[in-house]
């Protein structure tokens, strides 16, 4: 690659940028909060918490002093939930240090939790326009294919060439654009199955060059994700349903989610597991299946409604506003929920 390669490929961003709203901003603490919502997600996905997230907190001092029921309630649905925690560890240390902005110091930025290299990168280049190059799973697809890669990808090795190669190609042009174009190219031209037709780079691409675009990127094989079997109990009595906070540690860490066992019970099984803890019911019903796929790991999950006598003593019992509005439920649990509402609306139809 080189530095006129560069220019065809900031010429086709000009020309065919999508326009997000992350785009339109200049403020490093905006570009932070997009960029850590982009990793693992899709843009679509993003577009609408994104909006949402800085409405409700617009500045690194309204994400330091947030709670954390909230914050986690602004991310649900969005997954990897550690992503949110850690901004706000962030933001409490920049806060403490009565900083209300994200500074432009690689150092600094490098020691706050979450951040790794491409985020350093993407805030300095972004927001910030330093030369210093922004690397994600994008990009990496991108030159894996220029350069034909023979190595594993996600190795730090291979980062750090590409960092290397890049960092010269910045200079005497927006780092900026630079950093998003590389970004939007392997988001719309550079995919899984590439068009190459219309990639500004096909001229200096190895691959392309080879017709060897479906071998790259090359990565190690993957682990098959254990599968886990629960049975999950909606727990109802008088329109109100126990939820239950999960542990600090952990999957899901510090998130609210419906009772739920170590096992795929039956319905005769579910009844001799309230009869031995006691708990009293008019009624208990099979909703049905849901399953989840987690970054590690695979729930199969087997739902039952359960309709008490009376509540479960020292518990937490709360109406479908509240499921709706206060507490922070994951998707594999939003999805129980659905479950349950699908049912109750073919009982009602
Ligand atoms: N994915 C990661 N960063 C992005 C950005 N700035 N624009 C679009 N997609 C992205």
């Amino acid at each position: 690659m080189k530095k006129n390669d560069i220019q065809k490929l900031l010429l086709w961003y000009e020309q065919n940028k999508r326009d997000l709203p992350w785009r339109h901003t200049k403020d490093a603490y905006k570009i932070w909060i997009s960029e850590t919502m982009l990793q693992q997600t899709r843009v679509d996905t993003v577009l609408p918490y994104y909006e949402r997230f800085l409405k409700r907190l617009p500045t690194l001092k309204d994400l330091a002093t947030v709670s954390e029921e909230e914050l986690l309630k602004l991310w649900e649905g969005l997954g990897y939930y550690s992503r949110a925690r850690n901004l706000q560890k962030a933001a409490k240390i920049l806060w403490a240090q009565k900083l209300d902005f994200l500074p432009p110091d690689k150092n600094l930025l490098e020691k706050l939790p979450g951040i790794g290299p491409y985020t350093v990168g993407a805030i300095l280049s972004i927001a910030y326009d330093i030369e210093e190059p922004a690397i994600d799973g994008n990009v990496l697809r991108v030159l894996s294919r220029v350069y034909e890669e023979s190595e594993d990808i996600l190795s730090l090795k291979v980062r750090k060439k590409y960092a290397e190669i890049l960092r010269p190609l910045m200079k005497d042009v927006s780092p900026n654009f630079f950093t998003q174009s590389f970004i939007e190219l392997g988001a719309l031209v550079c995919t899984k199955v590439p068009v190459c037709q219309k990639c500004p780079l096909n001229t200096c691409c190895q691959a392309y060059k080879h017709q060897t675009m479906l071998c790259y990127p090359k990565k190690k094989v993957k682990k098959e994700k254990p599968i886990f079997f629960k049975t999950v109990f909606l727990f109802r009595y008088c329109d109100t349903f126990m939820i239950h906070k999960r542990l600090e540690n952990g999957l899901l860490a510090n998130l609210y989610e419906f009772p739920n066992v170590d096992a795929s019970f039956t319905l005769e099984e579910v009844c001799h597991y309230l009869h031995q803890k006691k708990i009293f019911y008019k009624d208990v019903s099979f909703l049905g299946e849901v399953s989840h796929v987690f970054s590690h790991q695979k729930w199969f999950l087997h739902v039952y409604e359960v309709v008490l006598e009376k509540p479960i003593l020292h518990e937490l019992f709360v109406t479908r506003e509240e499921i709706l509005k206060v507490y922070s439920i994951p998707t594999v649990f939003q999805k129980v929920w659905k479950l349950h509402k699908e049912n109750q609306e073919l009982e009602s139809s």
